[in-house]
């Protein structure tokens, strides 16, 4: 079951001063995905990254960009971050007035449609959609900010979550983002999730040892 699990180190706790470099480091760490967590000082009270950080990644690795957009309206910025070398683009169904529309605008691209649920946010709001989608992100904190302390009471979402996918047979992960540690990492796999974020953890633990970190993420 571990060969299924994903590790999505999130760039957000990388030192931005030397970005690429830091992302080459994570590939040959064993990084499945890059995680890049793009904030809009609206949707949350943070500020990262655009489209032209991305483009300028883009040609540095050829792992799988793993877009989180945390920003408001979300559609009039789909065709960019696609176009920057985005593989996977995630929004928030609260960032967009008509979550099919958005979900059209991102498959227009060929690009993988993730939908992420904020630790309050219901699986209701995305129920309707699982049919055309490739991923559920859940969030384990509130977004906007690494190193923040994990809601265990996500994993209950996780559970129901997974049972749904289950039970109508579709091929959607669930990834989960927000507090990931080397303790509650086997909790949330065992919950469902398959794609692990870490900022943190990847970037911190073991004095920053980045191939430790995600195997250990891995395999707990
Ligand atoms: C928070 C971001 C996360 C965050 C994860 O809004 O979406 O990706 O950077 O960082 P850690 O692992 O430190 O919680
Ligand atoms: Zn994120």
């Amino acid at each position: 079951m571990n060969n299924s699990i994903k590790i999505s180190p999130s760039i957000l706790s990388a030192d931005f001063s030397k970005l690429g470099n830091e992302v080459i480091s994570l590939e040959k760490a064993g990084a499945d995905y890059i995680h890049i967590d793009v904030m809009d000082g609206h949707f949350v009270p943070n500020l990262t990254i655009g489209p032209e950080v991305i483009k300028k990644l883009r040609p540095l690795t050829n792992k799988v960009f793993d877009v989180h957009l945390m920003i408001s309206p979300v559609d009039n910025f789909i065709k960019e971050f696609a176009r920057a070398g985005s593989d996977i683009i995630t929004f928030h169904p609260e960032a967009t007035h008509d979550t099919a529309k958005t979900i059209e605008l991102i498959r227009k691209e060929n690009k993988k449609v993730g939908i992420s649920l904020k630790p309050n946010s219901s699986i209701d709001l995305i129920k309707n959609y699982l049919e055309q989608i490739d991923l559920v992100l859940i969030m384990s904190v509130e977004p906007g900010f690494a190193g923040q302390k994990f809601m265990p009471q996500v994993l209950e979402k996780t559970k129901n979550l997974k049972e749904i996918i289950n039970k109508k047979n579709l091929n959607v992960d669930i990834e989960i983002d927000g507090g990931i540690n080397f303790e509650n990492c086997a909790k949330v796999k065992k919950a469902g999730a398959n794609i692990l974020v870490s900022g943190s953890t990847i970037f911190k633990e073991n004095n920053g040892d980045l191939k430790k970190n995600i195997e250990i993420l891995r395999k707990n």
